[in-house]
């Protein structure tokens, strides 16, 4: 009697574990642009939180150096979509998408507007993340969220952050807080 139940226990486990070998699991992935490395270090902490794969944005134009620095906030300033390099990974792949980098000049940069502008992000679970001297993120944030197709008016959770609160005990507080709010988001 033993045996039988085993093996009827075996005949049910069976295909309920090739069943859920088979299922995708969600995918997460972090997709930033970083001059300085502020956001290169947000953006990891998050792949590590999230189980994330990572794509660096790299933007063509020399962003080093004083002059470019300036260039840099001229292009910010006049909404320039960046001429960054292909992409590794495919957006289409993922579920999730956090989208993150610097603001210049309360702007998005460049490489970050290219990316929201060539890709088609509806359907996808969005977030944004991103961090500035002082002032700017928000704006920069929400000119992202206006940016992406087919948001429509929605609110995405955001992770703003300033360069003093980029120290660990603090940023893991705030993308904890972040974690939970893509947890609720649609
Ligand atoms: C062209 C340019 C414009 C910037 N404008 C602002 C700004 O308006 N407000 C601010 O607080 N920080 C500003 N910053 C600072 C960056 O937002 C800040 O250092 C950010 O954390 C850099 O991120 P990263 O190291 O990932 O590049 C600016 C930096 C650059 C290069």
């Amino acid at each position: 009697m033993k045996k039988i139940i085993a093996l009827v226990l075996l005949c049910l486990l069976i295909p309920l574990l090739v069943y859920s070998a088979t299922i995708p699991s969600k995918r997460v992935l972090v997709v930033y642009y970083s001059r300085t490395g502020h956001n290169q270090l947000v953006a990891e902490a998050l792949a590590n939180k999230f189980n994330a794969d990572l794509e660096r944005l790299i933007d063509r134009k020399k962003r080093t150096g004083l002059f470019a620095f300036f260039i840099a906030g001229k292009d910010a300033n006049t909404k320039q979509i960046g001429n960054i390099e292909p992409l590794k990974l495919n957006p289409k792949d993922y579920d999730t998408i956090l989208i993150g980098g610097p603001a210049w000049n309360g702007h998005i940069t460049p490489a970050v507007r290219a990316f929201l502008v060539r890709n088609d992000l509806s359907g996808k679970k969005i977030g944004l993340f991103g961090s500035c001297h002082f002032i700017g993120v928000e704006d920069a944030l929400k000119e992202a969220a206006g940016l992406i197709y087919g948001a429509g008016n929605k609110k995405f959770p955001t992770l703003a952050l300033k360069e003093e609160e980029l120290k660990q005990e603090t940023l893991t507080k705030k993308i904890d807080a972040f974690y939970s709010a893509m947890q609720y988001s649609e």
